[in-house]
């Protein structure tokens, strides 16, 4: 079999030229890293649950006419994207506080915000992806006013659909974050959500119990990672009640 392209490789996950022009295929590592990759391990079965999480995400957003990158899943760890370029920028946004809000702006954590908050951070690991405002990222050209525009409106459309979805769960969505690419069709350019949108790149509380089914189950050292990523994939309705979702039974 020929060997594939790796076109980049990240904490979570590699890339791969795609069968066909303008693919690429996004494979989902086990690793799990936080803090800027000073807290590392690998957790069996993490990168299964991401691949099904995002594709569960990213499929809703397609079908309710929120452009992603996203074109099919093809195996337990692996989808088909669209390549794009990507914008050197996280996209956050806030419902309630938590992790650095909560730090910089001494918010107890949990605490309802008067309205979503779109923060971004500037995607360079050497600098530790340092917040940065509306200002920098025109004085620096990461993205157009227009870009910035269409970037807000993406972002709070996921935001909307997100909630709505993780509240039918009996989940909060406290913040997350993704990226954007820019996908070119002749002359224009189109922006689309890229990258992933899972437990690793949200934060999600037990709406009853306050527990948390996130990342920061890692970050805290708050128990198993997968059994709360299992949790949410089970209430989604994407892997089988008594599942954890690693093995092959769990992908159809
Ligand atoms: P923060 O409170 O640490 O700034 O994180 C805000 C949201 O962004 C949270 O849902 C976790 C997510 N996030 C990432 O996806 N990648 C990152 O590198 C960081 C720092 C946060």
């Amino acid at each position: 079999m020929a060997r594939r392209t790796k076109i980049y490789e990240g904490k979570a996950k590699i890339l791969y030229e795609g069968p066909e022009p303008g693919t690429i295929v996004q494979y989902f590592k086990d690793d799990a890293t936080a803090f800027n990759a000073e807290k590392k391990d690998v957790i069996d079965g993490k990168g299964v649950l991401n691949n099904r999480l995002s594709e569960f995400f990213m499929t809703g957003l397609n079908n309710i006419g929120v452009p992603t990158h996203f074109l099919r899943r093809l195996n337990m760890r692996e989808q088909l994207c669209r390549s794009c370029e990507i914008i050197p920028l996280e996209v956050i946004v806030r419902n309630y506080a938590a992790g650095s809000l909560s730090k910089r702006l001494g918010i107890k954590e949990g605490t309802p915000l008067p309205r979503p908050i779109v923060e971004y951070c500037y995607k360079d690991d050497k600098l530790g992806d340092p917040l940065v405002s509306e200002e920098h990222i025109a004085a620096f050209g990461w993205a157009s006013q227009q870009d910035m525009d269409d970037i807000v409106s993406l972002a709070l459309r996921v935001n909307d659909f997100m909630s709505g979805v993780m509240m039918a769960v009996g989940i909060r969505l406290v913040d997350f974050k993704i990226e954007i690419g820019r996908v070119y069709e002749g002359d224009f350019q189109r922006l689309v959500v890229a990258d992933e949108i899972s437990p690793d790149s949200c934060r999600l509380w037990d709406l009853k119990t306050g527990q948390k089914l996130d990342k920061d189950v890692f970050r805290r050292d708050l128990g198993s990672l997968t059994d709360a990523y299992a949790e949410v994939a089970r209430r989604l309705g994407i892997i089988p009640e008594g599942n954890n979702g690693t093995g092959p039974v769990a992908v159809n």
